[in-house]
C-alpha cells in the first residue's frame, strides 16, 4: 500500500460567505470526498484554496470562515492556521505525532499565487510530501497551485477532477439523443463559442436568461430597456442565419418590469414589448414551450438561469425549469456557479444527475479549450 505522508490538497473551496456563514457548501461536501480515499495512507492532510478574488488580507476572503462547515462534512476537526507557508504551517505539520487537518489561509492573499511565482511555490510545497490537485473549478486558472507546487512533489489528480472530466466528456460527445443544453446567463460573449462548438451535436439549444436578447435584437425585435451586447449582435445574426438555427428555442414571451428593484412584473409577448420594459425572466408560454421539447431529452445540459432568480417576482422560469428537470428520466447535467445556486434554491440537487463544481472551469472544458490544471498528473484512484 502506498504511504503518502503529509498530503497537500488543491481543493476549489471558493463558496459564497454571508456575514460569516456559508450560504452554500456543495463545493465543501464535493471537495470533502477525497480524504476517505487516503486518510489511512497520510500522515497529515492539509487543504488549501482561494477565496474570492481579493486585493488584500481581510476577514471578508478569509477561510477561517468555512472550517466549521469543512468540519461537518469530514466529520473530524480540522485546525485552521492563519498562514500559506513558513514556519508557522512547516512546525505544525511536522510536530503533529498523530493524524491531523489542516486548512491553511486563502492561497490568493500572496500575489504569487495568480503570479505563478516559483519560489512561493517552492515555499508552500516544502512540508509536505504528496500534492493532490482536486480543484477542477480552478483548473483553467495559470495559477502556481494549479501548475507549479506540484511540480515538486509526488503528484496526483484528485477523484474530483476525474469525475468532472469524466461527466463533461459525455456532453462533449454524447452517444445518446434527443440531446438538449439549457443556456441563460447575462452574456452571449461568455458562451458564443459553446454555441457554435454544440450546435451541430445538439437537437435543440434553448435560450433563456438575459442573453436571450441580443438574439431577439438581433432579429429585429424590440427588447425595451433589456440588457444586450451590442458587440455581439454581428455573431447572433451569423446564427441566426446559419444551417443550425432551426435547432435554436428562443422565448416567445418575457417577464418584464419598469423597475428593477421593484417587484412588478408583466409577462407578454416578444412582439409587444415596449421601449420601457425591461426583461427580467421568460414568460410562462416560453417555459411551456421548453418543457415541451425537454420532455423527450435523453441527455440534457444547463448553464445559466433563467431570469433574475434572486428576486421572487422574476424567478419563475427559472423555478419551473429546476423543478420540472428533477423529475425528468433523462440524463441531466447542470454547469457552472449560478445554475447551482439557482437549483439550490428551487429543487433538490441530488435529484440531477451531476452537478459540475466549475464555472468558467466547466463552459471553458467544453468549449474545448486545453486547461492547465487538467492532466497534468495521474489519477490518484488509479495510482492507489
Ligand atoms: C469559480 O468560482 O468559478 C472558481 O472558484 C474559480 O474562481 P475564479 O474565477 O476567481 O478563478
Amino acid at each position: 500500500m502506498q504511504q503518502l505522508g503529509n498530503v497537500l490538497i488543491r481543493a476549489d473551496l471558493n463558496v459564497p460567505i454571508e456575514d460569516g456563514k456559508v450560504l452554500d457548501n456543495f463545493r465543501i461536501e464535493r471537495s470533502s470526498k477525497v480524504v476517505s480515499l487516503i486518510r489511512d495512507r497520510s500522515k497529515t492532510i492539509t487543504f488549501i484554496s482561494h477565496l474570492g478574488r481579493p486585493e488584500k488580507k481581510t476577514l471578508k476572503n478569509s477561510l477561517s470562515q468555512i472550517v466549521v462547515d469543512l468540519e461537518e462534512h469530514l466529520a473530524e476537526k480540522v485546525t485552521f492556521i492563519d498562514e500559506i507557508y513558513g514556519e508557522k504551517v512547516s512546525e505544525a505539520i511536522n510536530e503533529s505525532n498523530r493524524f491531523k487537518i489542516f486548512l491553511l489561509e486563502n492561497i490568493r492573499f500572496d500575489k504569487g499565487e495568480v503570479s505563478n511565482d516559483i519560489y512561493f511555490s517552492k515555499n508552500i510545497a516544502s512540508p509536505f510530501d504528496t500534492y493532490i490537485f482536486d480543484a477542477f473549478g480552478a483548473s483553467h486558472r495559470e495559477h502556481s497551485s494549479v501548475v507549479s507546487i506540484g511540480e515538486h512533489l509526488k503528484s496526483f489528480q484528485g477523484p474530483l477532477v476525474d469525475e468532472e472530466i469524466s461527466e463533461l466528456n459525455q456532453l462533449k460527445n454524447p452517444t445518446v439523443n434527443p440531446y438538449m443544453i439549457i443556456l441563460g446567463g447575462s452574456k452571449v460573449s461568455d458562451k458564443i463559442s459553446l454555441i457554435n462548438n454544440f450546435l451541430p451535436k445538439v437537437d435543440k439549444m434553448l435560450i433563456g436568461g438575459a442573453m436571450c436578447f441580443t438574439f431577439l435584437k438581433s432579429m429585429g425585435h424590440n427588447i425595451g430597456r433589456s440588457l444586450y451586447q451590442e458587440e455581439m449582435l454581428e455573431e447572433c445574426e451569423k446564427i441566426i442565419n446559419g444551417e443550425y438555427f432551426n435547432k435554436v428555442l428562443l422565448p416567445v414571451d418575457i417577464g418584464v418590469t419598469d423597475n428593477l428593484v421593484g417587484s412588478k412584473r408583466k409577462d407578454v409577448s416578444i412582439e409587444s414589448i415596449s421601449d420601457a420594459d425591461i426583461g427580467i425572466d421568460i414568460g410562462p408560454n416560453t417555459v411551456n414551450s421548453f418543457l415541451k421539447e425537454l420532455t423527450r431529452a435523453k441527455l440534457i445540459f444547463w448553464n445559466g438561469p433563467m431570469g433574475v432568480f434572486e428576486n421572487s417576482s422574476f424567478n419563475f422560469g427559472t423555478m419551473a425549469l429546476s423543478k420540472a428537470l428533477t423529475e425528468y428520466k433523462g440524463y441531466t447535467v447542470v454547469g457552472g456557479g449560478d445554475s447551482v445556486n439557482a437549483i439550490k434554491l428551487f429543487s433538490d440537487v441530488s435529484l440531477y444527475n451531476f452537478v459540475s463544481t466549475g464555472g468558467g472551469a466547466s463552459l471553458e472544458f467544453l468549449q474545448g479549450n486545453n486547461l492547465p490544471g487538467l492532466g497534468r498528473y495521474p489519477s490518484l484512484e488509479d495510482s492507489l
